[in-house]
């Protein structure tokens, strides 16, 4: 099959598994720079196949030596579609990581389901208890484990109708949107799927079947970001879940706290993902972050992001005091007051016909189809390629 992409909306329905393995290998060469010091041995990540997720994994493995357990939910390839980059990205990473020498599980279903969680205690119970838990999943909707309902999370400002200027960053066209404000039931149901509940239920869970070691380390990832995209995330629906999650955290500290371990918040830096494509708004104001940050030297991606919070947070000798609310700040470079000085300039006055000039929208289209596996060097993207790829751990738990 050739495979190119092909997008709609904020979506590509295609993915390359050739480039996809290029953004896995670029990523382990990334976090193969860490100087070795202690770290996670045993990491369970939830939501491990991209963005944040992956990029964890990359580094607890390969940054660290960890075993890893990874827990997605992503499509195979079937006669008429490619697989999902996730897929690819899961399958390239166990590759490389028995290459490797290290240990690499994933499990594909359903996060939110009891079903999974039982199926990642049965792997832990005969491969031992971890140490890290990283909780990354970012998903429009969560079916409750218990009362089989389902929740559909929505990215609306709360209260007040929200107008502001958006691009469509795969055409570059620009036009102004009103958001009209979400109904009681839409923040419950974002609280739902994005909030801490299912956080809590994951460590309950390894808690109770005592597959988390003494002083373990959890960590689930946050955003904050400024004034100017308020309305839209923090002050909005989804911002609602994250005070759920950051709550959560508090909560589960105290608990983990008893037995010498720990639970965290990381608010990590607005980035390109599948996840934050999809909200409206944010598309603009990452590509005039990125040509902020780029022009200044510090601009970083997933995998920056990831090193930066192990080594120089999680897993330091000293690190960093966390914030007033007990949060890790890797978008501490993000939120520099010379950083958004310059973004909310660059807002002011970004219009369709001078948006090169002030956003980095090529940037962003890039790293959108990166997430896909298309446009990294050496891959030839016209070349016959098979798109059923196996992800090894997976064909042995079904053989
Ligand atoms: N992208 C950003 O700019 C940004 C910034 C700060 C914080 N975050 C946070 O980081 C976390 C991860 O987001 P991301 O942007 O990396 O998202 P992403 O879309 O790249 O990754 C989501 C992951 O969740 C998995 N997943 C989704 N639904 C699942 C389900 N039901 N069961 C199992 N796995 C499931 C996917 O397979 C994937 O591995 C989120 O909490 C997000 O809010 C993102």
């Amino acid at each position: 099959m050739i495979i190119r992409p092909q997008s709609k909306g904020f979506i590509c329905l295609t993915a390359h598994p050739d480039g996809c393995a290029k953004n896995v290998e670029s990523q382990i060469r990334a976090a193969r720079t860490i100087p070795r010091g202690s770290g996670p041995k045993s990491a369970l990540i939830i939501g491990a196949s991209t963005g944040y997720g992956l990029a964890s994994r990359v580094v607890a493995a390969f940054g660290y030596g960890a075993s890893t357990v990874g827990v997605s939910f992503e499509k195979p390839a079937d006669e008429r579609r490619t697989a999902t980059p996730g897929w690819y990205n899961t399958a390239a990473f166990e590759r490389t990581a028995e290459g490797a020498g290290l240990k690499a599980w994933s499990l594909n279903g359903d996060a939110y389901s009891h079903a999974m969680k039982q199926d990642v205690i049965a792997r832990l119970k005969s491969t031992g208890p971890v140490d890290l838990v990283v909780y990354s999943l970012a998903s429009p909707r969560r079916i409750h484990p218990d009362t089989g309902e389902v929740f559909t999370s929505a990215l609306k400002p709360i209260l007040r109708p929200y107008s502001s200027k958006t691009v469509n960053f795969q055409t570059g066209a620009m036009s102004d949107v009103t958001l009209a404000p979400a109904t009681a039931e839409e923040i419950n149901h974002t609280v739902a799927v994005m909030g801490g509940e299912d956080w809590s239920l994951w460590i309950d869970a390894l808690e109770k079947a005592d597959l988390l070691v003494p002083g373990a380390l959890t960590v689930a990832y946050s955003y904050a970001g400024p004034a100017l995209t308020g309305p839209i995330y923090r002050g909005g629906t989804i911002g609602r879940a994250k005070d759920h999650l950051e709550t959560t955290a508090l909560r589960l500290n105290d608990r983990l706290a008893r037995n010498g371990g720990r639970a965290v918040v990381s608010v990590n830096k607005a980035l390109v993902t599948q996840a934050s494509s999809a909200i409206p708004v944010m598309p603009l104001y990452i590509s005039i972050l990125y040509k902020t940050m780029k022009s200044k030297g510090f601009h970083e991606g997933c995998s920056e992001q990831a090193v930066r919070l192990f080594s120089e947070h999680l897993y330091a000798k000293t690190p960093p005091p966390t914030d007033d609310a007990k949060r890790i700040r890797i978008d501490d470079w993000e939120m520099r007051p010379e950083v958004q000085a310059e973004v909310a300039w660059a807002w002011d006055r970004v219009t369709g016909r001078n948006l090169d000039r002030y956003a980095d929208l090529a940037g962003y289209r890039e790293d959108f189809f990166k997430l896909f596996g298309f446009g990294w060097p050496g891959v030839d993207e016209s070349a016959d390629v098979d798109p059923q790829v196996p992800i090894p751990s997976l064909n042995l738990q079904t053989a």
